[in-house]
């Protein structure tokens, strides 16, 4: 960082309260900082003290003569080796989406050759607005990078994605990039930026007695994937994980279920905000009709056990009013394509990815192959790796969400009439 010439354009959100300290810590590391506000960033945070902390004056007007005359927009925009927007409010980034310039922030924008980093910061609602995702996916596409945003308690009282990374945060990404670029690595594409996407994964375990219990042979690595995947592909993801052996993905909220019962209502309390319901669980259908207290003791030649049926968590998800897009799995031995179109039409959900499973086949491989199955439409994934499949699942899923999501627009169009 040091000696980097740095932009820092601060947008009106309540954010803008943390930029004098996120100054001090680029300045700490030898950045040179100017600040560039637009108009409603005075709102928050005083030009006194931006230029108190960053030792430059502040420039916020295109038509002030005086600083002009000092150095030119044109001449900032070059002088710059990185334009730092934080925050970026829904307002900048759309403004920056279309490519306008009605201010000198964004005209810098539009003039600079030097990377631009945008640092969002709004209300979870405007956040997760298809608007405000389409206008990142834009930015994406043309190379802007996007730092956060963070989940988290919001000014406004809300509790979501949408806050400011905090300014050492946004000084370690920028860090980490200036030690380790990667320009070979392609920017994937950001499907999901903007949704909450919930997946349940690994099996669950029914106590029979206090040592004892009933469990299948998921691993969860599928779930685990489609978590990850999901997460790199934009969304802020929480995982329902049964008992698994595997690490907890980076940046991903896990929460710990062990029962069918645990799973429903983990599943239930974590429900809002979420767009898309990924249940790729192995969750038991039958439980232990009473748990005994005490270690079972062998008696006889045989035992039975009374089992009875544990609620349907995906089932449950899609009755509900405000349901999210709902993804189930099929994990089957034989008669794969009538059995997941029966439980795609019985459960009411809008996909279902259908596998084979036996020996040798589906749990606990690192490989799978998978049918999947929608209303009107099927495709086939051969053979691959559980990340890269997780990866084609994903963007198979944002396609049809986004589908689904359109026809719904679609159909609440107001009708216009043509008077003749
Ligand atoms: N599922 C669920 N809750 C359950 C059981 C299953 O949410 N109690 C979900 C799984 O996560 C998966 C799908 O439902 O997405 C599987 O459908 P299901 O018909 O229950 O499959 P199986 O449990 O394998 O049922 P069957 O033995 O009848 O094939």
């Amino acid at each position: 960082m040091s000696k980097k010439k740095i932009i820092l354009g601060i947008a009106g959100g309540i954010a803008a309260y943390k930029t004098p300290d996120l100054i001090r810590r680029l300045k700490a590391r030898d950045a040179d900082v100017q600040v560039v506000t637009t108009r409603s960033a005075s709102h928050f945070v005083t030009a006194t003290t931006l230029q108190a902390v960053s030792g430059r004056p502040v420039r916020e007007n295109l038509w002030d003569s005086e600083a002009e005359a000092a150095m030119g927009h044109i001449e900032l925009a070059r002088w710059a080796d990185l334009v730092l927007i934080a925050p970026a409010t829904a307002e900048i980034l759309s403004r920056l989406a279309v490519g306008g310039a009605p201010d000198l922030l964004t005209t810098l924008c539009l003039a600079t050759e030097a990377p631009v980093v945008l640092v969002p910061a709004m209300n979870r609602v405007m956040w997760q607005h298809p608007a405000v995702a389409a206008n990142c996916r834009t930015l994406l596409q043309r190379g802007v990078r996007l730092l956060g945003p963070a989940t988290g308690n919001q000014a406004c009282g809300e509790v979501g994605p949408g806050r400011m990374l905090e300014p050492a945060e946004i000084v370690a990404e920028l860090m980490q990039e200036a030690e380790a670029p990667s320009p070979s690595d392609k920017p994937r594409e950001q499907s999901l930026l903007g949704m909450t996407v919930m997946v349940t994964a690994g099996p669950t375990r029914e106590a029979i007695d206090p040592v004892r219990y009933i469990s299948n042979r998921s691993s969860g690595k599928m779930g685990y994937a489609l978590a990850a995947a999901a997460r790199d592909a934009g969304a802020t993801v929480r995982l329902v994980s049964g008992p698994v052996n595997l690490p907890a993905p980076e940046n991903v909220t896990v929460i710990s279920a062990e029962s069918a019962k645990d799973m429903f209502g983990a599943v239930h309390e974590h429900l809002e905000d979420v767009n898309i319901f990924i249940s790729a669980a192995a969750i038991a259908d039958y439980r232990a009709a009473a748990i005994s207290n005490d270690k079972i003791k062998k008696a006889g030649e045989g035992m039975s056990l009374e089992l009875v049926r544990s609620p349907d968590v995906l089932a449950s998800v899609a009755r509900l009013n405000d349901r999210p897009f709902t993804v189930g799995f099929a994990a089957e031995t034989g008669n794969l394509r009538e059995h997941a179109l029966g439980k795609l039409e019985q459960k009411k959900i809008n996909m279902i990815v259908a596998n084979l499973v036996g020996a040798d086949r589906g749990f606990d491989r690192d490989d799978n192959t998978v049918d999947v199955f929608w209303q009107g439409g099927e495709q086939s994934f051969p053979r691959m790796d559980k990340a890269d499949l997780a990866d084609k699942l994903i963007a198979l899923i944002a396609e049809r969400y986004q589908e689904n999501i359109g026809a719904d627009t679609v159909a609440e169009l107001p009708t216009i009439r043509h008077d003749t």
